[in-house]
């Protein structure tokens, strides 16, 4: 049966002691909570990552980076490899978010070197795929979509591949307020899973974890989760408050 995962993406939010408070919310409410077959990842920015693990040691929840290089070690300036995302214990890590891919220039294929290299270290990647607003109204999503996954991630093996959590992130419902409709993702859900059956077999296309994400909150968070297809969310402005995540936790 595959995972239900709810993943925080805080993005460049919180001082330090606002942080270490939400995490050690999220920590005590999970704590009272029994779940099952569902895992909480917290991603905060990389300065608190340590801080996070250290937590996550007594704790119900996974951590993971919102971002990474993808070579070992080296001069590239400012960046950060997934061997110390391994080193701080982190098992979890974003790749391909749509604000990287605006306004860092981030490319499929260059995508696709982070995807291999957290691999390598054997931390999950959370492959981001999603179409912007014009795509969605021309109606060549399920291209753009199928262009992502193609040229990021469909060059892995299937031993490879089966790592992968999918999270598929309309760019028009990011931080807009204007969630997909349960309709829409679950279309785009079935889709994502019928390529993934196509490419490496209906047990593997099975056994993803494919989230949603984009202006996912408390209020709308059972109705998109109960589609077929919904393994979970990948939840940015409703991860930073605690009862707000922990009630879209909740929410399966
Ligand atoms: P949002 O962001 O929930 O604030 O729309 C989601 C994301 O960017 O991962």
């Amino acid at each position: 049966m595959r995972k239900k995962i709810v993943a925080g993406n805080w993005k460049m939010n919180k001082t330090f002691t606002e942080a270490e408070e939400l995490i050690t919310e999220i920590a005590d409410s999970l704590d009272e909570m029994e779940l099952v077959n569902t895992t909480v990842v917290l991603c905060p920015p990389a300065p608190y990552l340590e801080l996070a693990t250290d937590i996550a040691q007594d704790a119900a929840f996974k951590v993971g980076a919102q971002n990474v290089y993808s070579c070992d070690s080296g001069a590239f300036t400012g960046e950060i490899s997934p061997m110390m995302l391994k080193a701080l214990e982190v098992d979890y890590c974003i790749v391909g978010h749509s604000e990287r891919r605006k306004y860092f220039n981030e490319t499929n294929l260059f995508l696709a070197g982070k995807v291999d290299a957290l691999l390598k270290q054997e931390i999950i990647p959370i492959f981001c795929c999603g179409e912007i607003l014009s795509e969605r109204e021309s109606g060549l999503y399920f291209g753009v979509v199928r262009k992502q996954l193609e040229e990021s991630a469909f060059h892995l093996s299937s031993g490879e591949f089966k790592k992968l959590v999918i999270a598929y992130e309309p760019v028009w419902a990011i931080g807009t307020g204007v969630n997909a409709s349960p309709e829409q993702a679950q279309e785009m859900h079935a889709f994502i899973r019928g390529l993934i059956c196509e490419k490496y077999g209906e047990p593997l296309a099975k056994d993803i974890s494919i989230l949603y994400g984009g202006s996912c909150n408390a209020q709308n968070a059972r109705e998109l989760f109960s589609q077929p297809d919904v393994d979970g969310g990948l939840i940015g402005g409703a991860s930073l408050k605690s009862a707000e995540f922990i009630q879209i936790v909740l929410s399966f």
